[in-house]
């Protein structure tokens, strides 16, 4: 059911506590006609450097733009390619020429229009122009909505690796507007819905249970179950991200189905499957690993497995021998003095992590192997 026109969409906000760096999260369908009042309401004044790539500027550019000058601000485009290629050491610089040839000043903002890419480059950006300026998300996809604009991780890749280059920094405010996540490629929503599945299955049952009722409208994008998941999305997010800012302890489970999606994704050379849709399988098989160490139940394999599908997401690791799948592992960020760790379900809303030893992981893929010859 859409909501009425004559009824005022409902504004969900998120705190995230993060002391002097707190900031909340405001979550409305059609909140981005109202950009300029909110920064207005954040007491943000001076100039608005926009960075957003053509696609996201062609639908959305002028919405914004208008909005911030109906609220007394003026604002410049800066555009990027669309997609990962964007994330470079030279696009950053671009940028940052950009705001030096306008002279940005440090009470000027820059604020993020777009997906992930726009977030972790202009966030990057906002945080060494000047050694820090106001900054800004307005995140358009859902894996920006549900991920990667909640928590300051921001940066650029490198030639050898991805996510290599950056900085922590807090935006002062992210806007999310449900309305917008309807232009998205279906595949792209599919692939952040694995995020969404994450969630549920780290941290919280009762979440995960609401996702596994509601699929169907989810898929449907009816507004208060899509409301209501990045809602949740958000507040488990901030929540663990107040505990462990900088990664060093609980922040590790949101890394849940990334072991072995992260292979996945450099095994296809990033070009056969899309993030969300590596990590799908990588949660299903992660669950299947941890049955198998005699740490979860078949129950939870068996529910973890059922939603992914049911999201229209694949279970099924791609055709790899075990020497190419586990030295894709050993790429992976999370590897902690030379051992690979890996997030393990105990229940549904429970994890651990674990390392893994090459030997148990080489059992495991054995087993499937011939279930999957058979
Ligand atoms: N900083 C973090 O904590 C964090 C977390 C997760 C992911 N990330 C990063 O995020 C990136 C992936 O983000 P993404 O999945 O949003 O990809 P993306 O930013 O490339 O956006 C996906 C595609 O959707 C388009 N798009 C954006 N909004 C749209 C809309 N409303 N309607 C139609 N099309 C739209 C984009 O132009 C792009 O083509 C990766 O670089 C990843 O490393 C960062
Ligand atoms: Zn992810």
């Amino acid at each position: 059911m859409n909501t009425s026109s004559s009824e005022k969409p409902q504004r969900l906000t998120v705190p995230v506590a993060l002391g002097s760096r707190s900031y909340d999260i405001h979550i409305q369908e059609g909140l981005l006609k109202e950009t300029g009042q909110c920064l207005q309401a954040l007491n943000v004044s001076g100039r608005v450097a926009i960075v957003t790539n053509p696609t996201v500027r062609q639908l959305y550019g002028n919405v914004v733009s208008r909005s911030l000058k109906q609220a007394g601000f003026r604002s410049l485009f800066i555009i990027v390619p669309d997609g990962e290629k964007a994330k470079t050491f030279g696009w950053l610089s671009k940028i940052l020429d950009q705001l030096v040839a306008e002279r940005f000043e440090r009470s000027d903002t820059v604020l993020a229009l777009g997906g992930g890419v726009i977030g972790d480059i202009a966030g990057f950006a906002a945080s060494v122009y000047l050694r820090g300026i106001v900054f800004i998300q307005v995140a358009t996809t859902l894996v920006a909505q549900v991920d990667s604009s909640v928590g300051g991780k921001t940066g650029v890749n490198h030639r050898l690796g991805k996510n290599l280059i950056g900085a922590f920094y807090q935006p002062k405010m992210v806007l999310m507007d449900t309305k917008a996540l309807h232009t998205l490629p279906k595949r792209e929503w599919v692939a952040g819905l694995a995020e969404v599945i994450k969630y549920g299955m780290i941290y919280d049952r009762r979440f995960f249970q609401y996702l596994e009722e509601h699929i169907e409208e989810i898929l449907n994008m009816e507004p208060k179950p899509v409301q209501h998941l990045v809602k949740r999305c958000c507040e488990i997010k901030a929540e663990v991200v107040a505990k462990d800012e900088r990664e060093s302890g609980i922040r590790r489970i949101l890394n849940y189905g990334h072991t072995i999606g992260h292979a996945l994704e450099a095994l296809g050379n990033y070009r056969k499957l899309i993030h969300g849709e590596a990590v799908g399988i990588g949660m299903v098989q992660e669950a299947e690993l941890a049955h198998h160490l005699g740490l979860c139940s078949s129950l939870v394999v068996k529910r973890q497995r059922e939603l992914v599908v049911h999201a229209g997401l694949s279970d099924q690791l791609p055709s790899v021998t075990f020497s190419e799948f586990w030295d894709a592992m050993q790429h992976d960020k999370k590897v902690i003095k030379g051992q690979v760790h890996c997030v393990v379900p105990k229940a549904i809303g429970s994890v651990d992590v674990i390392p893994l030893d090459k030997k148990t992981v080489k059992q495991w893929f054995d087993k499937i192997s011939s279930c999957r010859r058979q």
